[in-house]
């Protein structure tokens, strides 16, 4: 597939999309072995050209490229600016100068301040209200204050001679579609799971952002036909869905018996316990989800947090290492809290030499958020007692 998109959604309405098969891990920090894409559009109006968005600065001379394929850049008249996450913003400063500073930037009151700390420019600026309207040539757009939707100054455009949402961070997800459009069943479920995986690591943490931003632009009553986000698919077959599935991994609403096991595991001790409690669940009919950190096997931090978050109970099993909690486990634990919040069962299985201080101090980092259903503490390998009480802490924890 060519690294970079560009098709017309309706008449006179581009996308511009590079597919970012480079990056490794998002934010520096989530690993994405699946990449992930940057959609900028450009907007043809009876005044000139509008262009929402660029992408990152690792791309602006391709941007530019791709942009002149369409349109002399000079001739842009207004540069919208959705979000100034460099991911988005990263080739504004070179789109402007190839513009020689034509062009009005329109934003939130934080963009215009945001532009020249991150890039030390100054454009002639348009601020816009939430709920503005404004007339540019003969195209009308409604301008949607979303705040957290991923940061404070995030907002949405809602292009209403088409019905088409440009919603930018929101309803967009990871991985590089092999299409453009949501119209093939196939492409879009394997893109769901990208789509939790992005929730869950970017806007985890504002997911109660979700919810009420939603809930605002159900409310504008808008003829929402299209959803045009800067990450991923472009929804024009079923937008309801895209939307539906922000609401219900924004709640974070539990898949019925979905467990979760996350352990680590130096010498097998802990791995003991765990594996016989992955057995009486195999028993019990479910089918847990499991990430260890072994000698022999280490995980993705970003797809913990993309399968804890429609999970109904989670098992962490994590020994004592220097007076502390094995510490990809406490790092882990400490992220999921952040980035998830609380309200599931939670089960401590811990292991120590000669003290054992890593479950209460686990039990630390996740209560009173989580559920603590047991902490099941032994010295080295789990004797059949242990075990035992193991079984008896899982009917509680799934019960
Ligand atoms: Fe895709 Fe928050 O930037």
């Amino acid at each position: 597939m060519s690294k970079v998109l560009i098709d017309e959604i309706v008449n006179g309405l581009y996308i511009l999309r590079v597919n970012d098969e480079d990056i490794k891990y998002f934010e520096a920090l989530w690993s994405i072995p699946e990449g992930i894409t940057y959609n900028s559009y450009l907007l043809k109006t009876s005044t000139g050209y509008i262009l929402f968005d660029t992408w990152k600065h690792h791309y602006s001379k391709l941007f530019l490229e791709s942009l002149s394929s369409i349109v002399d850049p000079k001739e842009i008249k207004y540069i919208v600016v959705h979000h100034m996450e460099p991911d988005h913003s990263g080739s504004i400063k070179e789109v402007l100068e190839a513009n020689r500073y034509k062009a009005i930037v329109i934003g939130h009151p934080l963009t215009k301040m945001m532009l020249k700390s991150f890039y030390g420019i100054e454009p002639r600026f348009r601020i816009v209200r939430d709920g503005e309207v404004l007339d540019i040539g003969d195209k009308k757009l409604m301008f949607i204050h979303t705040p957290w939707l991923h940061w404070p100054e995030t907002i949405m455009t809602y292009l209403e001679d088409y019905g088409v949402l440009l919603s930018c961070d929101a309803f967009g997800g990871y991985s590089i579609p092999s299409t453009i459009f949501d119209d093939n069943r196939e492409v879009v479920k394997s893109y769901m799971s990208y789509v939790k995986k992005y929730i869950a690591n970017i806007i985890g943490y504002y997911r109660n952002h979700i919810l009420r931003n939603i809930e605002k632009i159900k409310k504008l009553g808008l003829n929402i036909k299209i959803i045009a986000p800067a990450h991923g698919l472009v929804f024009r077959n079923n937008p309801g869905r895209i939307i539906d599935y922000y609401l219900r991994i924004g709640k974070a609403e539990p898949l019925d018996n979905k467990v979760v096991v996350i352990y680590g595991s130096m010498y097998g001790f802990v791995e003991k316990a765990i594996e016989y409690a992955i057995e009486v669940l195999r028993k019990n009919g479910i089918k847990p989800v499991v990430f260890k950190f072994t000698d022999k096997e280490q995980t993705s931090i970003s797809d913990i947090v993309s399968e804890v978050i429609d999970s109904k109970a989670i098992i962490f099993g994590a020994g004592t290492y220097e007076a502390g909690v094995f510490p990809t486990i406490r790092y882990v634990a400490e992220v999921i809290k952040h980035k998830v919040g609380g309200g599931k069962q939670v089960l401590i299985i811990s292991s120590y030499g000669w003290g054992g201080v890593a479950g209460k101090k686990l039990q630390d980092i996740l209560a009173p958020e989580f559920n603590i259903v047991d902490v099941i503490e032994f010295r080295g390998m789990p004797s059949k007692d242990y075990l035992e009480r193991v079984k008896k802490a899982l009917d509680r924890l799934i019960g």
